[in-house]
Formats: structure tokens, sequence, C-alpha cells
């Protein structure tokens, strides 16, 4: 297929969900009325959200990015090898496409590439490139929540599907959520699925609260613009200073929390409706789970998948793993 004719299905194929800005209303109310507070973190990556975000995989204690993209240049063959079958390769969550080029270059002969993104403007630069720079490949944006349950059909050609989740994005979902999403993910894709999946792993607490808490303060800011994103869309009225990230490891539940505290007690309009907060009383925005590669590979049994190949850096920081359905 020529460049042309890749694009125009590209563009064909964008789906907009159209309750988007009432279903951003409703989570916020919903969370901000709950006990303890709490915001789905799915609603970070607004333009500004999207742009932070590229600037923490860039910081030196961030260090899930740049050993996850070593772990992928560093094991192409074999991560080529899961792929060799030309199967329809499906990112979810495709914001920047650093990561899949690796696989793209690897494994030239893929019958598509579907990039599943939940923001649009991101998605559609990210794929006009790629289009551009692998002609061969049919390339389809596809701008969904990845959390909901994905509907494929119609829109990617068939033939057998391998997902690609790299981030450790699992990480952000409970482990009752995982499975879940897991096992759903094993029916969207079908006979002889496969799934490319990065898990961050365990480790000292305090590689992990320097790696969510900055020196530089830009994972800071990404979960202050949450408010700033509330303020501009919604409405609201809140006084982003009155309000300081927080990060720590939770040893207990293995997952680092991060939340938004409110430095004094003060009260907050949106919509009509007031918020109380209490003198440092938080808003959860996320939680980033880490596995033992046992405990990863459990979970994944019960969800339907079996773990066929782990790869990961000298020294067990992150791990790239390549799982089939059963
Ligand atoms: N999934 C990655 C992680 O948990 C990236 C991520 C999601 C993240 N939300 C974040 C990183 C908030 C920093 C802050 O590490």
């Amino acid at each position: 297929m020529d460049t042309t004719a890749n694009q125009a299905l590209a563009l064909s194929a964008v789906r907009r969900p159209s309750d988007a800005p009432a279903a951003f209303l409703n989570d916020v109310l919903a969370g901000l009325a709950a006990v303890p507070k709490a915001i789905p973190a799915k609603y970070f990556y607004d333009q500004e959200g999207s742009r932070l975000f590229d600037r923490i995989c860039d910081l030196d204690e961030y260090y899930p990015t740049r050993t996850e993209v070593a772990i992928l240049a560093e094991n192409r063959a074999a991560i080529a090898a899961t792929l060799s079958d030309s199967p329809i390769l499906i990112e979810l969550g495709a914001g920047s496409t650093t990561k899949v080029r690796h696989l793209l270059d690897a494994a030239p002969g893929l019958a598509a590439f579907v990039a599943v993104d939940i923001s649009g403007e991101h998605l559609i630069a990210a794929c006009a490139a790629l289009a551009q720079d692998y002609p061969a490949v049919p390339v389809i944006p596809l701008v969904a929540d990845f959390c909901d349950p994905l509907r494929l059909d119609g829109l990617v050609p068939e033939g057998r599907r391998v997902a690609f989740f790299p981030g450790s994005t699992i990480g952000n979902l409970t482990p009752g959520q995982a499975e879940t999403f897991l096992r759903r993910l094993a029916a969207a894709l079908g006979p002889g699925a496969g799934l490319i999946i990065g898990v961050d792993l365990e480790k000292p607490a305090a590689i992990l609260e320097a790696a969510y808490d900055d020196a530089s303060g830009v994972t800071a800011a990404f979960n202050l613009n949450l408010l700033r994103r509330i303020n501009r869309e919604l409405g609201g009225d809140f006084a982003v200073d009155a309000f300081h990230h927080r990060a720590f490891y939770n040893a207990p539940e293995k997952r680092v929390e991060m939340h938004l505290a409110s430095r004094r007690a003060q009260r907050v309009r949106i919509n009509g409706r007031t918020f109380l907060f209490e003198a440092g009383e938080t808003i959860h925005t996320e939680n980033s789970y880490k596995y033992g590669l046992d405990c990863f590979a459990a979970l994944a049994a019960r969800a339907g998948w079996t773990v066929t190949e782990v790869w990961t850096d000298p020294a067990r920081l992150f791990s790239v793993q390549h799982l089939t359905a059963a």
C-alpha cells in the first residue's frame, strides 16, 4: 500500500468518543464526593499533561522509560521472533511512538499497526509520522479509552493479533482491575493472541520515591496540571497553589501512590457543586503497582495468559514480557 492510501485509511479509521466532556465532569464530581477523594488517572493526559509526561520520561530519576527502551533494543531479535508470522500489532496507549519503532524496525512484515490512545491530537500526529517512516505497514489510529472493552471488528483486518502494552501502564490498575483487563483483552484479541507488556518490578522505596517525586518538580507539575485542567475545562476554581504533590511507596500494597494534598482547609466549586477540604486532606490521583515476576505470572495465569519469555535489564529494575493467550 502506498503512503497516501495508507494515510487515507488511517484517518478514516479514527473514532472519537462523543461523551468525553460529560464523562470527565461526572468522574470529577463523583471522585471529589467520594471518601477518600480520588480522580481517575486517565484525565492527566490533556495536551499539557501529555507534554509534561514526555518530560517525566526523560528525567534522570525516572528509570522506567529508558530501562524499557534499552530492554527492547537489547532483545530486538528475540522479540521480533514472536512477531514473525505477520500478525496485526495493536499498541494500547500509544501516546509516544518511540517504543513501538523498535518493534516495527525488528519485525517489518506486520500486517498492520493499530495505535489506540485516548488523546486524539497526539495520536494523529504520531500516526502520520509512522505512516511516513513505515510505508509498508498500514497504520490505523483508534481514539479510544483502552480501559473500555476494545472493539476491533470492522476496524482492524482479520488475522492473529498481538497487543503491545508498554510503560508498565498495567501497574496503574489495581491487581484486580489488571486481571479483569487482561481477561477481556484476550477475548477482544481473539484466537492465538499474543501480548508484549512492560511490567515494572519491586525495588527499594528510595528509588521509587525519587522516580515519582523528582528534584526538578516535573512530576509535581504533571500531577497539579489535573487541577488546572479541571479549572480550564470544567470551570472549576481550584487555587492550584493551595495544593501540593505527594508521592510515596505503600509497601504493604506494593504501589507508589500519588496524591494532591490540600495545604489548608478550603472549599472548591465546580459546576455549581462545593467540595470541602481539610488541611492535609488529599485527592488520590494515581497508583503505580510494582510486581515480582512470580506474582505477575500468577496474575496473568488467572486471566488466561501464559508468560513465555521475560526480558530484564542487568539491575532487574524493569521487565518486558511475552505472553500468549490460553
Ligand atoms: N505507567 C507509568 C508508571 O506508573 C507511567 C505513569 C503513569 C506515571 N502515571 C504517572 C509516571 C504519573 C509518573 C507520574 O510509572
